[in-house]
């Protein structure tokens, strides 16, 4: 049993897959969890749903409405049926309509995008549009060569996906044998703002979800509130040494918003990798990739704060390994400082080993 706590678009529960094992994914995010419940489709389910977008008809021009509403028309005339957020997740074929949706939806929101690539405009897909051009968009992302792509064989278990934040759903204790994840990075990235067409076509789908509360509930989200936990000796003496740093910065906020923003954050992978600890089986692995950034100019070492977290705890460090990366969310934003588009961020996988009770004890 393999598990993500950040699944994202689950290349781990896809690769879990392929591989046979089970598998079982969080994310915050539900737009996500469609994408990774749409990556394990199999073959069978992937043809149904392609013939039944291609048989799609236009119907007479009603002159131009939003993308938005009128791929919410699309979904509607592909899958007749009521069905609650969460059941999309169990339905690979439905995962796999708004999956297409969604690459309709991104290329129709390009207008909208602002010049940090990870962000649009607010509305993005209200732009009004011909009901043609949208379900040629459609049909265009429907066009998949089927070979193409590695389908989940039938006899391999589809992996379980649930929207839910990571810091409160515990898995009942030692069932997992590994935990193979990468965390929200230290960027101040907001990863909702970067599913803003996905979430503005899921909202008319679903109308219970709500942005905000999925925004709040990201680990590293930049909204951040007015109160902020307290840093622990357990947190190791890197995040205490960048905590001092940024309290004591003289640039703007650095005591306040920024500081309440890397506690939040600390916070949350302490807790998040305790409860993982706890859901390991004896002897079962974490492996984890961590990327290092800036606050300013302050070095924030975040896979070295992980290996402190970690030790901690009580897991037993077995290996890491360092790669560098050419590019990063701060190499790809234009607007962002000059020197520190400049530095590379290191990304590091770093693997773990949750010790059986012999040696713990
Ligand atoms: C670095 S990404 C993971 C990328 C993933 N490995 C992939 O293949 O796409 C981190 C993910 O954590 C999710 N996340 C952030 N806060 C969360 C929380 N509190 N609970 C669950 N997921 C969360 C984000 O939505 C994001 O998809």
């Amino acid at each position: 049993m393999i598990h993500d706590p950040w699944n994202g678009s689950g290349t781990t529960t896809a690769v879990a897959a392929m591989m046979g094992f089970r598998s079982i994914g969080f994310d915050v995010n539900p737009a996500l969890s469609i994408i990774a419940a749409a990556r394990t489709a199999t073959r069978e389910e992937a043809i149904e749903v392609l013939q039944a977008i291609k048989a799609l008809e236009a119907r007479p021009p009603k002159g131009k409405r939003s993308a938005a509403i009128q791929l919410t028309a699309i979904f509607h005339r592909l899958h007749l049926d009521t069905c609650t957020l969460a059941e999309t997740y169990e339905n690979r074929r439905v995962s796999l309509i708004l999956c297409i949706l969604f690459r309709a939806a991104r290329t129709l929101a390009k207008p909208s995008r602002a010049s940090n690539p990870t962000w649009y405009k607010i509305s993005p897909l209200s732009q009004p549009t011909t009901a043609t051009d949208v379900l040629n968009e459609v049909k265009r992302q429907a066009d998949i060569d089927l070979d193409s792509i590695s389908w989940r064989q039938s006899s391999t278990p589809a992996p379980m996906l649930h929207t839910v934040n990571s810091c409160i759903q515990h898995l009942p204790d030692e069932t997992i044998d590994a935990v193979v994840t990468s965390p929200p990075y230290l960027t101040r990235i907001d990863y909702v703002k970067a599913t803003l067409p996905e979430l503005q076509l899921l909202s008319l789908i679903f109308p219970d979800l709500d942005e905000l509360d999925i925004r709040r509930k990201m680990i590293g989200s930049p909204l951040v509130g007015r109160t902020a936990p307290m840093a622990i000796d357990a947190w190791g003496r890197t995040a205490s040494d960048c905590l001092g740093l940024i309290s004591s910065h003289p640039s703007k906020a650095s005591n306040g918003y920024y500081l309440r923003f890397y506690l939040r954050y600390f916070h949350s992978l302490f807790v998040s990798l305790s409860s993982l600890f706890e859901s390991l089986k004896p002897s079962g692995f974490l492996s984890m990739v961590t990327q290092t950034s800036h606050y300013k100019e302050v070095f924030i070492d975040l896979p070295q704060i992980v290996e402190e977290m970690a030790l901690a705890i009580g897991y037993q460090r077995t290996g890491s390994s360092q790669f560098h990366q050419s590019r990063s969310f701060v190499t790809l934003n234009a607007k962002s400082s000059r020197t520190l588009s400049c530095v590379n961020p290191i990304e590091q996988i770093s693997i773990f080993l949750k010790p059986n009770a012999l040696v713990r004890s």
